[in-house]
C-alpha cells in the first residue's frame, strides 16, 4: 500500500475522533442540505456513527426501494444505514472502506440498527478493501443498482481505476450518485503532497474538467449536477496554502447507459412524470436543471429521455418517441450548469 493511503488511514483511523476534530469545513455537510425524509432516518441512527461522519454532501437518491447499493469509503456507515432503511428488507446495502477503526464502528451496530429499523435480519454488509479494486472484495460485474460515495474519491490514489471499477460493477441502467470535493484548477504538488490538505479532502481533489474528461474516456460522457456548495475552508493557514484554488462540494449523477452523448440534443421528445416516487409525489427533481411536475408534459433532450426510459425511473414516466433532430437542446445545458437549489 502506498504511503498516501497509509496517511489517510492514520488520519481517519487515529487522528480524527469525530467531526469536531476536522481542521476545515471541507468534509462537512450542513443539516439543511439533507432532505427532510433523510433527516428523519438520521434521528434513528446510533450516535457514534453520526459523530464520526465526514461527508461533504447527501448522496442519497430517490426510488431506491429493493435496490442493491454500494457505498465507496463508507466510514462508520451513516449513508449505508440510511440506505438500509430506504431500500428495505428486499434490498442490500454494502459499504467498503480500508480503515479498520472506521469499519469497527460501522460493524458494531449492524444488529442494533436492524432492530431500530424493525427488520428481522440485517440488509447491511461492510467490506474491508480499497475502492480502486472492487474485484478484490468480490463485487461482481453488473451487480449493483446504485454506487454512492461521500467525500472519498478525492482521497483515492488511482481515480481512473475507481471510476472504471464503478462502471464495471453497476448494472446496465444503474447509477453512480456521489458527493465529492472538486477544484477549479489542477492542484499543484505542494498542496497534493501536504498530508493535512490531503487528509482534509482538498489536496487530492480532481479538477472538474479532468473529471469530465475521465468520464468521456471511460465511455460515459453524460453527467448531471444535483447540487453545488462552495467550500470556504475556515482555517487561515490552510486557506493561505490553497491560494487561488477554489474548492466546491458537488453532488453528481451518472447513469450507466450506453449511447448517451456529451451534449444534449433535441429530438422533440416529451416526458410526463406519472407520480409515485416516494418523497417526490408531486414534483421529481432529477438534477439542478430538471424538475418534473406530475402530469405536466415537459420537453426533454435525448439524453434525459434515454435516462428516464432505461433507468429505474422508467416506470414513473411516459416518454415520447424520437421525432426529427432539431439541433442542440441549449436549455438543458444552461440549466444544469446553473447553481439552482430546491426547484421543487
Ligand atoms: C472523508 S471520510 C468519509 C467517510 C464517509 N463516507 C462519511 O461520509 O462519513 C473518507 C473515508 O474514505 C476511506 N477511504 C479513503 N480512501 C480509500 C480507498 N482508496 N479505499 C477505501 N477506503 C478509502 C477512509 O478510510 C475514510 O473512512
Amino acid at each position: 500500500m502506498n504511503s498516501q493511503k497509509e496517511e489517510v488511514k492514520e488520519y481517519y483511523g487515529k487522528t480524527l475522533q469525530g467531526s469536531d476534530d476536522l481542521k476545515t469545513n471541507a468534509c462537512c455537510c450542513d443539516a439543511l442540505s439533507v432532505p427532510l425524509h433523510v433527516r428523519e432516518i438520521l434521528k434513528n441512527i446510533e450516535d457514534e456513527v453520526l459523530t464520526k461522519y465526514y461527508g461533504c454532501g447527501s448522496p442519497i437518491p430517490e426510488a431506491v426501494e429493493g435496490c442493491t447499493t454500494l457505498d465507496l469509503g463508507c466510514g462508520t456507515g451513516r449513508d449505508v444505514y440510511t440506505f438500509s432503511k430506504l431500500i428495505g428488507e428486499r434490498g442490500k446495502a454494502i459499504g467498503i472502506d480500508m480503515t479498520d477503526e472506521q469499519l469497527a464502528v460501522a460493524n458494531k451496530y449492524i444488529d442494533s440498527q436492524a432492530k431500530r429499523f424493525g427488520f428481522e435480519k440485517t440488509n447491511v454488509e461492510f467490506l474491508k478493501g480499497e475502492i480502486e479494486d472492487l474485484k478484490a472484495v468480490n463485487i461482481a460485474d453488473n451487480s449493483i443498482d446504485i454506487v454512492t460515495s461521500n467525500c472519498v474519491i478525492n482521497l483515492a490514489t488511482d481515480k481512473r481505476n475507481v471510476f472504471s471499477e464503478i462502471f464495471r460493477v453497476l448494472k446496465p441502467g444503474g447509477e453512480l450518485y456521489f458527493s465529492d470535493v472538486f477544484s477549479d484548477k489542477r492542484v499543484p504538488s505542494l498542496i497534493s503532497t501536504d498530508p493535512i490538505m490531503y487528509g482534509e479532502c482538498l489536496g487530492g481533489t480532481l479538477y472538474f474538467e479532468d473529471f469530465r474528461r475521465l468520464l468521456c474516456d471511460l465511455g460515459f460522457p453524460a453527467y448531471s449536477i444535483v447540487s453545488v456548495k462552495p467550500i470556504t475552508i475556515q482555517n487561515e493557514e490552510i486557506e493561505k496554502k490553497a491560494g487561488n484554488i477554489k474548492f466546491t462540494s458537488i453532488t453528481i449523477r451518472v447513469f450507466k447507459i450506453k449511447g448517451l452523448e456529451d451534449r444534449c440534443e433535441d429530438y422533440g421528445q416529451i416526458a410526463i412524470y406519472k407520480g409515485g416516487i416516494p418523497h417526490s409525489e408531486n414534483c421529481f427533481k432529477l438534477d439542478s436543471g430538471h424538475a418534473f411536475t406530475k402530469n405536466k408534459p415537459t420537453s426533454v433532450c435525448r439524453n434525459t429521455a434515454k435516462i428516464l426510459t432505461e433507468s429505474r425511473f422508467g416506470k414513473y414516466f411516459e416518454i415520447s418517441e424520437e421525432a426529427e433532430h432539431f439541433g442542440l437542446f441549449p436549455d438543458c445545458e444552461q440549466k444544469i450548469k446553473a447553481e439552482t437549489k430546491g426547484c421543487c
